[in-house]
């Protein structure tokens, strides 16, 4: 049975991908899979919106394709409350799939997101291979390329269990992914996570998108509006600072870590793009979207990068 602020942390997911797909209607970049997973639009977002959601799925999209770049595609994905992410369509139709790309959620969305994915062609092909090794269930979807299963991530010997069905290769390098998903847990949960990892794989990378500087009036603001939403954000601790953010990977055996605002990554992303972006929209008020992005964070860290330079990732 889930808790009423699980329910609610769930359905944080449609507005993520309702953002999404508002956001790509209108140009910020392209996924030609989100109007196959998600149905609505949602009401008109301010263009500071849009350009935030550019920003955060543009920077991802960068880690993640220099991360397949730096493994030959020799390598393994794990996104961890993907909700209803489009990213391995993508990774599929720029012909750079891994390995395997492994997804985990609360059933209830694995559900929902399995109900979709079986009702598409275009999404079932991306996996569904001659091989017939696709194994399709209420909840789950079980192949050699794609695995989407249900999780709570504050089990971990059940994040194992479900990521050992899905066939994980503790091998090869392994990149995981959260995107808005640990301030939902306690410190003690993200930590383990992350200990977990370091623990199990000899070369891995994660990338975390989240708040930070949820200490000032702007933090606060953002902190009820969650709070008014029935939405338990027990992480919220972790996201006080860049150095809160920074401490928690490295205790938890990761040995060179990043993390920088949102508002450092939109002045770092390709500038070409940046302009043909912000010409889609007409924005009034450049300080609401600095005020937005700095409470956002792009951490990437990685243990023994080296064996394939996955320390020299950089944005
Ligand atoms: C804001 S949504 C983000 C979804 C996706 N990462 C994205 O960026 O589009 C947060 C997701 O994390 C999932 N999540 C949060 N806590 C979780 C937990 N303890 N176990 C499993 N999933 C969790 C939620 O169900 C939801 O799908």
């Amino acid at each position: 049975m889930s808790s009423d602020s699980d329910l609610a942390t769930q359905a944080t997911c449609n507005d993520a991908s309702t953002c999404k797909r508002y956001a790509v209607q209108k140009g910020y970049w392209n996924d030609p899979y989100i109007s196959h997973m998600v149905k609505s639009v949602g009401s008109r977002k301010p263009p500071e919106i849009n350009r935030g959601y550019y920003a955060r799925v543009e920077s991802v999209w960068i880690l993640i394709k220099k991360f397949i770049h730096a493994t030959e595609r020799k390598c393994q994905i794990v996104s961890l409350g993907a909700g209803l992410d489009t990213t391995f369509w993508r990774l599929c139709g720029e012909e750079l799939s891994p390995i395997r790309y492994i997804e985990l959620d609360f059933p209830n969305v694995t559900m929902r997101k399995v109900q979709t994915i079986k009702s598409k062609t275009l999404l079932t092909q991306a996996f569904n291979t001659s091989e017939n090794d696709t194994k399709i269930e209420t909840s789950s979807i079980i192949s050699n390329k794609y695995s989407l299963l249900p999780a709570d991530l504050r089990d971990i010997e059940l994040v194992e269990k479900q990521l050992k069905l899905a066939q994980i290769d503790f091998t090869i390098p392994t990149l995981f992914l959260t995107e808005c998903v640990l301030v939902y847990m306690s410190s003690k949960n993200s930590n383990a996570i992350l200990k977990w990892v370091t623990t199990n794989f000899e070369n891995c990378m994660f990338v975390n998108y989240e708040q930070v500087n949820m200490n000032d009036r702007f933090g606060h603001v953002m902190i009820e509006n969650l709070k008014s939403r029935d939405c338990d954000i027990p992480g919220v601790d972790v996201c006080e600072s860049l150095e809160s953010q920074r401490k928690r990977f490295q205790e938890n055996g990761w040995d060179q870590v990043n993390c920088i605002t949102m508002w450092s990554v939109y002045s770092i992303l390709p500038q070409s793009d940046v302009q043909r972006m912000e010409r889609l929209e007409f924005m009034d008020e450049q300080e609401l979207l600095e005020q937005l992005l700095t409470h956002y964070c792009l951490c990437w860290a990685t243990k023994a990068g080296e064996s394939f330079n996955l320390k020299e990732i950089e944005l």
